[in-house]
């Protein structure tokens, strides 16, 4: 497995939704979990627990998705464990990306009871993983070919373009890029949106899934300011939180310097 560059993969990744079900070698297991180990949280003292299932220890419903193998994400249910999720486990998804081995977050996948008891934590959401059925389209070849909302639709940030456009990029739960991002390039406050365009689908799991997202952005944006030689320090915003745009929920923000 290579070193990989986490913020050019920002640009280049795609989620893999057909695999080969050939499961990975036991080299490249050992160091898929050994990343794991260098997964940094959103918030220190969020317990979290990350396990590599196989496909008879997850039950997936669309056979056509399955995958050989899974992270399933376990957490202590703490505030803002959704984000602090999504924010660890994208560092795997551009990870995996980097190394032509696809993944996909998976929302409706779940362990089997016997992988559900193995953690005493709350079971949270999977992201599925292995070779890609079709490797030669596994990466975007350039930024036009992400689907996304522009810069102006989704934040009213002014001179943090090189920041929030990693935002941008970043996958959502049904591409529904529920992020609003205000403040200035020093402080930035990331907002969820509330707004439910699936209407048969019960507003808590698409809060949740947009919760999840949301901490997806949050580190690609701290991907990309590290890339920029800046710190990224979150913080929780009293102010920031009072003042949420109409329809959109505070979730955190971020010092920049
Ligand atoms: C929290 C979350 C849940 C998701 N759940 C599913 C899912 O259940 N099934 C699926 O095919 N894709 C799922 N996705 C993948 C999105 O559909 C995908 O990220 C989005 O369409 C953007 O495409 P991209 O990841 O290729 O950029 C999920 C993504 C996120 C972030």
């Amino acid at each position: 497995m290579k070193k990989v560059d986490y913020y050019s993969m920002i640009f280049k990744r795609k989620s893999v939704k057909r695999y080969d079900l050939t499961p990975l070698d036991d080299n490249t297991l050992a160091q898929i979990s050994n990343e794991l180990n260098n997964l940094k949280p959103l918030y220190d003292d969020i317990k979290t627990e990350v396990k590599i299932l196989s496909l008879d220890e997850v039950e997936v419903k669309k056979k056509k998705k399955q995958a050989p193998h899974y992270l399933a994400v376990f957490s202590d249910p703490k505030d803002n464990y959704l984000a602090n999720v999504g924010f660890m486990l994208q560092r795997m998804d551009l990870f995996l990306s980097g190394n032509d081995i696809g993944s996909c977050w998976q929302g409706s996948p779940q362990p089997k009871e016997e992988a559900l008891k193995s953690s005493d934590l709350e079971f949270v959401i999977i992201m599925s993983f292995g070779k890609p059925k079709y490797p030669d389209s596994m990466h975007r070849r350039s930024v036009s070919e992400f689907k996304r909302k522009s810069l102006p639709e989704i934040s009213t940030v002014k001179n943090a373009d090189e920041l929030l456009e990693a935002a941008r990029l970043a996958p959502s739960s049904g591409n529904t890029q529920p992020w609003f991002f205000t403040g200035d390039k020093s402080l930035i406050h990331t907002y969820t949106s509330k707004a439910y365009p699936k209407k048969d689908y019960p507003h808590e799991i698409i809060k949740r899934y947009n919760t999840i997202s949301m901490g997806i952005a949050i580190y690609h944006i701290t991907v990309a300011a590290e890339h920029f030689d800046k710190g990224a320090e979150i913080l929780s915003d009293k102010g920031a939180e009072k003042n949420a745009p109409e329809g959109y929920e505070y979730i955190a923000s971020l010092k920049i310097e």
